[in-house]
């Protein structure tokens, strides 16, 4: 296949990158093309109407880029766009395209890491209200007992670049301390924002050895390629010439820094005006 239908990955802005990084170690074979809705983020605090239009508007653009499947790579879009663009918007489109969320895999997994059977999860405010995590672990591991902390102030350190500064401690130790406090008994920890991996390091300092801490690259990635295994109807319309390019609708300046960041290499991105 020449022509080029790559696979989408989407974001608010960087913190898909650290899932995208995840996916092309494990999927190189695919074309890529990523989307950082940077002018409009961070998408955390947004209502559910807001998220769920930047979300779709977002979708539509990568088909219109001959993206046959589109990854959501943002907790927040997923908790809150997700369902409605799969079981109403999807229906208005080719119905071979398909977009999947960050949620659900993670869910389908995160009891295999606890023995004492409580986790907690860490997300943005709109993750958090949506009780996403809850309700879709029930699903997997009805007798888990899921504790959730939103951390509106973690997006903006590192979306401002302070993540390794000594003021991001205090809200990291913050953080942490409450969601402990309120369930002593969590022995794993899921960092449910894409964004949260940039201050693992951080994180870790504060938190216990025996906690477990989940990021979600690796298993969304494991995810897609499972997917991609049982849905041989959908592998098949993706190209496989191994390209990525990198989309922004904001300045590329700043994707390019910040983005490199997250992405743990360098990146040229392109701007796109929605
Ligand atoms: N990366 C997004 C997530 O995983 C959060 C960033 C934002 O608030 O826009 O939830």
């Amino acid at each position: 296949m020449n022509s080029k239908h790559p696979i989408g990955i989407f974001d608010s802005g960087y913190g898909g990158l650290t899932v995208f990084k995840s996916i092309l170690n494990l999927l190189p074979q695919y074309d890529y093309i990523y989307l950082g809705d940077n002018a409009r983020a961070p998408y955390g605090n947004h209502s559910y109407e807001t998220v769920y239009n930047y979300t779709r508007e977002c979708v539509n653009w990568f088909f219109k880029m001959d993206c046959p499947l589109v990854i959501l790579a943002c907790n927040t879009a997923s908790a809150k766009a997700l369902r409605t663009i799969q079981q109403t918007d999807l229906k208005s489109f080719d119905t071979s395209k398909r977009v999947l969320g960050v949620i659900r895999p993670t869910a389908e997994v995160i009891g295999n890491y606890t023995t004492t059977k409580h986790i907690g999860v860490l997300g943005t405010k709109g993750t958090i209200i949506s009780e996403s995590y809850i309700i879709e672990i029930k699903k997997f591991f009805p007798d888990i007992v899921v504790t959730q902390l939103s951390c509106p102030m973690w997006v903006p350190i590192i979306e401002n670049g302070e993540h390794l500064s000594d003021g991001a401690d205090y809200f990291v130790a913050k953080y942490l301390k409450e969601i402990l406090k309120n369930d002593p008994q969590i022995d794993t920890l899921l960092l449910g924002c894409t964004h949260y991996p940039l201050l693992i390091d951080k994180i870790k300092k504060y938190l216990s050895s025996r906690i477990t801490l989940i990021t979600q690259g690796d298993i969304v990635a494991s995810s897609l390629s499972d997917y991609l295994q049982r849905h041989t109807e959908i592998d098949k319309l993706i190209s496989k010439n191994g390209t990525k390019r990198f989309f922004t609708t904001d300045e590329t300046i700043d994707f390019d820094i910040h983005g490199e960041l997250f992405f743990g290499e360098k990146l040229e991105s392109e701007r796109i005006f929605l």
